[in-house]
Formats: C-alpha cells, structure tokens, sequence
C-alpha cells in the first residue's frame, strides 16, 4: 500500500525523469511543466482546436489566485513527447501539502493537487449543490478508479484536466475559504472559472446551475510508484 503522505516536498524545480522500478514497456514521455502565466483558451476562428495562449487577464487571475499556492518553477518542455501525445511521467515529491502542479499532456494542463485534510474534508456535504456528484455523465467518462467522492486515486492527489467544460476556459485556484477567496462567504474551496463564473469543489465536480455541464474531466492514469505517476495511461492500456 503507497502511503502518498511521506513523498511531498518543497523542492523549487521537478527533476522529471523516464525511468521507474515499474517503467511500461514503451518510453515514457517526460511532463513539461507549466508556469503560472500561462493561460488555455478556445482557438475562435476553430473552436476544435485549442491552443496555448498567453492572456494578460487570465494570466492575471491565476496569478492572483495563486497567491497561497506553491507553484513550481518551469521545466523544459518534451516536444516530442507532446506532439506524440504519449503518456507522461511525473514525479510528485516536490509538491507541498495544500499546492499545485501543472503539467501538460496533449496539450492540455494537468492539474495535479496535493489536497490537504480540510481541502478533503470540504468535499463532505456537497452532494446537493454540485450538478453531477458522483460523477455519473458520459460526456467526460471518468475512470472507475475515480468515481468517488475525491475523484481520484489516492485521497490526497486530485489529477484532473484543468480546462473547463463550457467552452474551454482554464479555472483558476480559489483555494481559500470562506470571504477570502472572494467567491462567497461560505466558500469550502476549488476552482473558479473566469470566463462565465462556473465553480468546481476541491475534487473538480462542478457546482449545479452553472454555465459548466460537467465536472472536469479526469485523465486515465496509474502510480507508478509512491511519488511517481503516469498520466494519459492505466492498466487497461493508453487513453
Ligand atoms: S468557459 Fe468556464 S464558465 Fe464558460
């Protein structure tokens, strides 16, 4: 049995690497890890296509979210790895209780939270405001390892797309709770999407009457080790 609890740390920098006592028999692409000014938005002149782009509010609003948030430095991107869309190894040793790792898979960022006790604690009672609680939609099917009330693996690691379901937005962290994330004066925390005011828990479930229709999507996936994980992969083969 992992025990995710004794991995973390506040290392500035992730030193990614291939290799694991249980590496898959293909290469294994390395995550590129993503700075908080980066943004993701919806192409407009091709709505099928999304593209990385810096936008000066978004970039603003995460910056601000993220002001309790240990963001990590930035790695040199695996562009081939990238354009292959192959599975990516991360290492999660250096991501501090309560922080955020952001890597990219296929273009898209992946959120990786390490969830403190009272970010899982909030995730209790929720069940009557969230659109999709146990996470029953078909449009973003959710691997049967997460169809829980944490939405993951091991309680601790949320590993969740970070881009949001209505029109491909990225949400930003509002980690806080209560009047001081500036949400509401009951906030238990999550993810505020700027775009239109859509709002996820700390597991990416979506709040109901909200322009989002569903929760944020989960990534098939698999430890590979107590602080290693693969993602775009799991026992039932490549997403
Ligand atoms: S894109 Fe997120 S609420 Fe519209």
């Amino acid at each position: 049995m992992q025990n995710p609890a004794q991995n973390s740390t506040t290392a500035g920098s992730a030193g990614l690497a291939g290799s694991s006592n249980a590496a898959p028999k293909k290469p294994l692409g390395l995550a590129s890890e993503i700075t908080e000014g980066e943004s993701f938005k919806m192409d407009e002149k091709d709505p099928g296509r999304r593209t990385w782009m810096i936008t000066c509010g978004a970039a603003g609003a995460v910056a601000g979210a993220a002001v309790a948030v240990p963001f990590l430095g930035s790695m040199a991107p695996s562009e081939k790895a990238r354009s292959a869309g192959a599975p990516v190894e991360v290492d999660l040793s250096d991501i501090a209780e309560g922080g955020l790792k952001i890597v990219e898979w296929r273009g898209k960022p992946v959120w990786i939270v390490r969830r403190t006790p009272a970010m899982l604690q909030s995730l209790n009672g929720l069940d009557t405001q969230l659109a999709d609680p146990n996470s029953d939609r078909k449009d973003y099917p959710v691997p049967d390892y997460a169809k829980n009330a944490h939405r993951s693996i091991k309680p601790e690691f949320l590993i969740t797309v970070g881009i949001c379901t209505h029109l491909g937005c990225s949400p930003v962290t509002k980690f806080e709770t209560g009047g001081a994330s500036g949400v509401a004066g009951d906030w238990p925390g999550g993810f505020l999407c700027p775009c239109h005011g859509s709002t996820f828990d700390m597991a990416g479930r979506v709040y109901a009457n909200k322009p989002a229709p569903d929760n944020l999507e989960v990534p098939r996936h698999m430890y590979l080790s107590d602080t290693r994980v693969v993602i775009g992969k799991d026992e039932q083969g490549e997403a």
